[in-house]
């Protein structure tokens, strides 16, 4: 590649005029120490719905594409409600030429775009005529089994990309519509889940003939596995906070009823009981990777989202009543949890190598080896795998077991939240580079590395024909999972890194059909049994082309690292080599 496709225009300051911040910005200028000032760069709104271009903003986006194409006059912008969108989804007459998102592209935009925004618009799901999510997926050729719901994972990156669109109306309803279920009664067989419990999906069946809407929710009862999402609730909490970051509308969250949501899921992980440690225990398959992988006990998925769940709703929640003790609560949760993963989950070469050499049948508080893991069990491929520059947080630590494993949601989380330190994510995205070709492949991104195989798969999956080597969950490779890799990468101030995975996603992505993973050790194979026109594979690509071209869309679903939890000690020092 040539270096200037990847390079960045030079940095010139911020503006704060008596109208608020002026982007007149580069927004990946460098700080004085040579690191992207994200403070600033989250503290600027994303731009406001209107519907043309400020001078100002006309030179912020000339500037940020100066160093990819050259540069054009601005576009008339035009302003789409969120009640023309749901025209458009009704009447497809109209769908293609309101079917786009508001143009505010300065450079000529990836022909992707707008194919992207049609499938996503055809895949909102309406209760009682008000969109309220997005549909999984939208494959013609395939049963859809439970596809043709509304998960509330995969809508994150469609509210995202709708919230970025200046069209929050379909959020808010489904922010509004999942508070609603998560109050009704939950139970499989003859027991009942805690009351905090969020739906991992909901149908919305319509019955043309009474005319009338119902919806119907699973909240793990109907999932195969019958595993109840634990990702759901800290997922909700983290798209109010994304919905009020973004659109200044502080109301949703103060009601009293969200108050209750937020508590009631904190409920769920901040009670007492027999817990050692402050990360949260869990069964295999609670969140994203929803089969039997390996990830019981401590999953770094759920680790890094409770974290940034926390500190979430440690944002929104009110200070009075019931709120003020939860809040104490959240702070002495999240110092102890970082310090934890921090200490325990993060991998380096010196840390490996502190592993390595370490005693076991230790006793007592002077133990170094704590969790009594046998050297003899570290897998070899993480020793060729571990370069010497770089990082991450492992999959999994408990008693005598470090699950070694790379899964790419926890870690990016992990930045964007910042869980990881700064150091630490620049790490991630140094061990990025180096393992290009295993992590990213030619369709981005694995969702964990490496894969199960033989023996080890027939026991750890219990022989899951859809897990196989390289597949799915199973070191499948996930588009979805870009949005994520953009928002870490321009956190850690490295968007080339991002820019470069996209760029291979645009090669395929749309001609393959926009599907759910792919499958090999280089993801270069439609998936054995991806679904086609996944909504999380478009809307995925939507909020990493948005999030590039106007990177202060990172404030809704980034967070600052939070001075008073910085740690007082680190075990390696590579990390700032
Ligand atoms: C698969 C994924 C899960 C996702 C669902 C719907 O089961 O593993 O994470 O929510 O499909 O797309």
């Amino acid at each position: 590649m040539p270096f200037d496709m990847y390079s960045f225009p030079r940095p010139l300051t911020l503006e704060t005029t008596s109208e608020g911040l002026k982007r007149t910005t580069d927004p990946y200028a460098s700080g004085d120490n040579g690191s992207i000032d994200f403070g600033k760069l989250m503290d600027i709104k994303p731009r406001p719905i209107q519907t043309q271009y400020s001078l100002d903003e006309r030179s912020l986006n000339d500037i940020i594409s100066s160093g990819l194409s050259s540069p054009r006059p601005p576009r008339q912008m035009e302003t789409v409600k969120s009640s023309e969108c749901l025209e458009a989804l009704l009447s497809p007459s109209i769908r293609s030429s309101v079917g786009t998102p508001r143009e505010h592209h300065a450079f000529e935009p990836h022909p992707m775009i707008a194919d992207a925004w049609e499938a996503l618009r055809k895949s909102v799901v309406t209760f009682r005529s008000k969109p309220v999510g997005t549909i999984a997926a939208l494959d013609p050729t395939e049963d859809s089994l439970n596809y043709n719901q509304v998960f509330v994972r995969d809508f994150v990156p469609s509210a995202l990309a709708f919230l970025m669109n200046g069209e929050p109306e379909i959020v808010k309803n489904f922010l509004l519509k999942a508070l609603r279920l998560q109050s009704i009664e939950k139970r499989i067989d003859c027991f009942t889940l805690g009351e905090g419990v969020m739906p991992a999906s909901f149908k919305v069946l319509h019955d043309p003939v009474r005319k009338t809407d119902t919806m119907i929710a699973d909240f793990g009862e109907s999932a195969i596995g019958r595993v109840a999402p634990v990702d759901s609730g800290f997922w909700w909490i983290i798209l109010l906070r994304a919905y009020t970051k973004s659109t200044g509308d502080h109301t949703l969250a103060d009601m009293a009823d969200c108050q209750r949501g937020m508590r009631l899921i904190l409920t769920l992980c901040l009670a007492d009981g027999f817990d050692t440690f402050p990360t949260l225990l869990c069964a295999d398959g609670c969140c994203m990777v929803d089969r039997r992988m390996g990830i019981y006990g401590y999953p770094i998925e759920i680790q890094s989202l409770f974290f940034m769940a926390l500190r979430s709703a440690k944002s929104l929640m009110k200070p009075e009543g019931e709120g003020k003790e939860f809040l104490e609560r959240i702070d002495k949760r999240l110092h102890a949890l970082s310090f934890h993963m921090r200490e325990y989950f993060w991998l380096d070469h010196v840390q490996l190598n502190n592993i390595y050499r370490f005693k076991t049948e230790e006793y007592s508080h002077t133990a170094v080896n704590k969790f009594n893991v046998i050297p003899d069990s570290i897998p070899d491929w993480i020793f060729d795998f571990l370069p010497l520059k770089g990082g991450f947080f492992i999959g999994n630590v408990s008693p005598a077991r470090m699950d070694f494993r790379w899964f790419a949601i926890g870690n990016f989380m992990a930045i964007l939240s910042s869980l990881a330190t700064s150091e630490q994510a620049s790490a991630i995205m140094d061990l990025m580079e180096e393992r290009w070709e295993e992590l990213v492949g030619d369709m981005p991104l694995k969702v964990s590395y490496p894969a199960m195989e033989g023996h080890e798969w027939r026991i750890v999956t219990g022989c899951d024909p859809k897990n196989t080597r390289w597949s799915y969950h199973n070191a499948g490779s996930w588009p979805v999972i870009l949005w994520m890799l953009t928002a870490a990468c321009i956190k850690a101030g490295r968007p080339q890194i991002a820019r470069r995975a996209i760029e291979q996603v645009e090669t395929r992505l749309s001609k393959d059909q926009w599907p759910e993973y792919y499958d090999g050790k280089l993801g270069r194979y439609v998936g054995k049994q991806a679904r086609k026109f996944q909504t999380w594979s478009i809307a995925g690509y939507l909020v990493a082309k948005m999030m590039l071209e106007d990177p202060s869309h990172l404030g809704m679903i980034g967070l600052e690292e939070d001075r008073k939890m910085k740690p007082q000690l680190t075990r390696s020092a590579s990390w700032t080599a």
